[in-house]
């Protein structure tokens, strides 16, 4: 059986989750590097320190039937962004699809940015908890401060959510993302099929990675060096973090076409930093000629796409993500239990943590018109100016 409900046992003024009955075993590549946290489903017994505890008794079935419409009653549920900085999500694509998704099940979302600094998002914790949330939802800034914060949570009796990046030690009750070592594979692949490398007896590359302190960095990177690694005639001359910052992302690009000016492909774990990178192949006079990967379908991806410049970003509708979010804050915040897909492993306590993950999407300029059709990319934020008519020619509606 491919999904897995989870047994909802409060024990005391914390909440622990525990998995019940098994699933397939769809696990990954167990070779994975030491204190990576790999996908799994693994069948387990249930875990659950139930000894004070009571479970609910009406709600304690997964209410996840097709469609079934769910009401959050009006509860209350923290969301707290990471940055305005990283990613053009966190500040459009994922507050707007967590908002509209709250107001569809029927809670009260209290959704801010902690624009990058781990002590605010304490402080906002604080002050959720404090105000009544039942719920919190968090995309960490780095496993230390992310633990720190769902720990004093759920001590207050508050019922914890990883949202998009896991927080290894964290204990949070559900991660909700989206595959991000599927992520990395996709944009592994999808380099080596980009026109200006495609079919090429040699090629040299270099990774530019995420922040050390994002789990999903570590996966996305898993993923692509695993494609890339294996690919006939490519060969790494470079790899180093862009820490999902353009400038640092400019600098170390810079650096790596100096020593290779026969570079043939850029390995960029997301449109910001890949947008940084073809600043300095337009200079170079080198934009379009050399394949420049990225993720995130922003606004900037989507035009660098049409323009040529960018072969590719990674689209992570928010019907994945946000929304199954949303749905699971709504019924653990009533007592009920939200279906789940698999478990990921805790890379730092070993523990399995239940887990609901999305399928990312490849869009290259042949479906550049997807995310925007679909409302999750502004169409005014893309299609302005010389892009309107790139727009239109691409099946932007
Ligand atoms: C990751 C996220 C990506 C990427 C990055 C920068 O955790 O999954 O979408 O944008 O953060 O914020």
């Amino acid at each position: 059986m491919r999904t897995s409900a989870i047994g909802l046992v409060v024990v005391g003024a914390a909440l622990s989750l525990a998995l019940s009955g098994c699933s397939s075993d769809d696990t990954n590549d167990n070779s994975a590097p030491a204190g990576d946290n790999t996908n799994s489903s693994a069948g387990t017994t249930p875990s659950s320190s139930a000894s004070a505890g009571t479970s609910p008794s009406a709600s304690g079935s997964s209410s996840g039937a097709a469609g079934a419409t769910v009401d959050g009653k009006g509860a209350k549920v923290g969301i707290i962004l990471p940055d305005t900085q990283s990613s053009n999500r966190w500040v459009a694509a994922d507050p707007e699809a967590l908002k509209a998704n709250c107001e569809r099940v029927n809670l009260e979302c209290d959704i801010q940015n902690a624009g990058g600094s781990a002590a605010k998002q304490k402080t906002i914790a604080q002050q959720m908890a404090a105000g009544g949330v039942k719920v919190l939802m968090l995309v960490n800034l780095d496993a230390a401060s992310g633990a720190t914060i769902l720990q004093e949570a759920k001590q207050n009796g508050v019922i914890t959510i990883d949202y998009d990046r896991l927080t290894p030690g964290g204990g949070a009750a559900l991660y909700v993302s989206f595959d991000n070592t599927k992520v990395g594979e996709l944009q592994g692949k999808a380099l080596t099929e980009c026109p200006q490398v495609k079919g090429k007896p040699a090629v040299k590359y270099v990774d530019i990675d995420g922040a050390p302190t994002d789990n999903n960095a570590t996966l996305f990177a898993q993923g692509y060096d695993s494609v890339l690694g294996k690919t006939p005639g490519w060969t790494r001359v470079g790899k180093q973090t862009g820490n999902w910052d353009a400038t640092t992302a400019g600098r170390v690009f810079n650096s790596f076409i100096q020593k290779n000016p026969d570079l043939g492909a850029v390995m960029v774990a997301n449109d910001t930093m890949a947008g940084a990178v073809i600043t300095n192949l337009t200079n170079l006079r080198l934009n379009g000629k050399v394949a420049v990967s990225g993720q995130d379908a922003s606004p900037a991806g989507l035009q660098q796409i049409l323009a040529g410049n960018q072969c590719f970003t990674i689209y992570k509708p928010s019907t994945g993500e946000a929304g199954p979010a949303v749905e699971a804050a709504a019924k653990l915040a009533n007592g009920e239990i939200p279906q789940t897909t698999q478990t990921i492993k805790d890379p730092k306590t070993g523990q399995d943590v239940p887990a609901i993950l999305a399928e990312p999407v490849v869009i290259t300029k042949e479906n550049v018109a997807l995310p925007i059709n679909d409302g999750y990319t502004a169409k005014d934020q893309v299609c302005t100016g010389r892009y309107a008519a790139l727009c239109t020619a691409a099946g932007v509606k």
